[in-house]
């Protein structure tokens, strides 16, 4: 029986014998279960695969093999670190705004100098902001965002989004889930709110990184071909047979099983497609990131090696 070595907690220690994928990515949220569970149940190296908190930038450790993450920190990263390679999607997801229609919000429109919150440098104030320039043309000088924490699972505390909706302190927020799902219970159920999403305007596509030098060493790259084949397999469980895992899903990152269902559909599991689409995706929000961030976007050639398609290509030839 493999085992899975959660040490979140521990800082990272080198060892000689260090062997097994290296997986930094955060474990609070539902995005990161395939990892999890791929690294439980499919992974058939003779070899573990261990997750570390973290993310892209644990990239920058030579110890970390992959990382997971949205594409909004993939781009930030980037930056600073030509060689990471977005290499697979594992899960699209369609956030959510929730507003409290007692506060006088009907369209997206309403918005216009209401208090919304977000977490700063996240996909989340990227989500926000887009959709609020591209579904009814509000500049961030329209409304005050506000800062709060995410909650995954009832009660919530008062420092949590759907605590601060239900305290009328904000009028809306925008973040990943559960938070959303738990702002319209906060508020007493959907028709005490009005809900927006636009997955053409934003989607998280939370990836799957590497580094250049990784893809490059042989026994490494087996390894990860390795592991994104367990994760193919994993989708498909994701996908077709959602009743076998939502306990487990559930138990991972501490939410309740009913709410989790109902937050279920906006997540489409991967390996969606790395093709011209997506380019055209990250070319957009690099252009928002580069405005916000006061640096050149990336040139089309720049995204084009940040998007490596040879691994999966690799993982479905075998
Ligand atoms: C989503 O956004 C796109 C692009 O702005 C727009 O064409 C489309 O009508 C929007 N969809 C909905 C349901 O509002
Ligand atoms: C990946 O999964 C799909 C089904 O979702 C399957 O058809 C395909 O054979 C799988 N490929 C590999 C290499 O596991």
């Amino acid at each position: 029986m493999r085992i899975l070595h959660f040490i979140s907690l521990v800082p990272t220690v080198f060892s000689l014998q260090a062997r097994g994928l290296k997986i930094a990515c955060s474990q609070q949220w539902i995005e990161h279960t395939p990892l999890a569970y791929a690294a439980t149940n499919f992974y058939k190296a003779d070899d573990t695969a261990s997750l570390i908190s973290g993310g892209v930038p644990n990239l920058a450790d030579r110890s970390v093999d992959l990382a997971g993450n949205a594409e909004t920190q993939g781009l930030k990263n980037y930056v600073q670190h030509k060689n990471y390679r977005l290499i697979g999607i594992i899960v699209e997801v369609t956030y959510r705004l929730v507003a409290n229609k007692a506060a006088g919000i009907a369209t997206l429109a309403d918005l216009r100098g209401k208090r919304i919150g977000t977490i700063a440098g996240t996909s989340a104030e990227v989500f926000v902001r887009q959709l609020l320039a591209t579904g009814a043309g509000l500049s961030q000088t329209d409304y005050t965002t506000v800062n709060g924490n995410v909650c995954m699972r009832e009660p919530c505390a008062a420092n949590t989004f759907p605590a601060q909706l239900r305290d009328r302190k904000i009028d809306a927020f925008g973040v990943w889930e559960t938070a959303v799902e738990l702002g319209i219970r906060a508020l007493g159920g959907e028709d005490k709110v009005v809900v927006f999403k636009n997955a053409s305007v934003y989607r998280e596509v939370y990836s799957l990184y590497s580094t250049e030098e990784k893809l490059r060493d042989a026994g490494t790259r087996q390894r990860i071909v390795q592991f994104v084949r367990a994760l193919n397999q994993t989708y498909e469980v994701f996908r077709n047979s959602p009743d076998s895992v939502y306990t487990t899903v559930a138990q991972t990152v501490g939410v309740d099983v009913p709410v989790l269902k109902r937050v279920w559909a906006d997540h489409i599991w991967g390996p969606g497609r790395l093709d011209k689409e997506l380019i055209d995706y990250l070319e957009r929000e690099d252009q928002y990131l580069a405005r916000v961030d006061r640096r050149q976007p990336f040139s089309r050639a720049e995204l084009e090696r940040f998007v490596d398609t040879s691994v999966y290509e690799e993982a479905m030839q075998g």
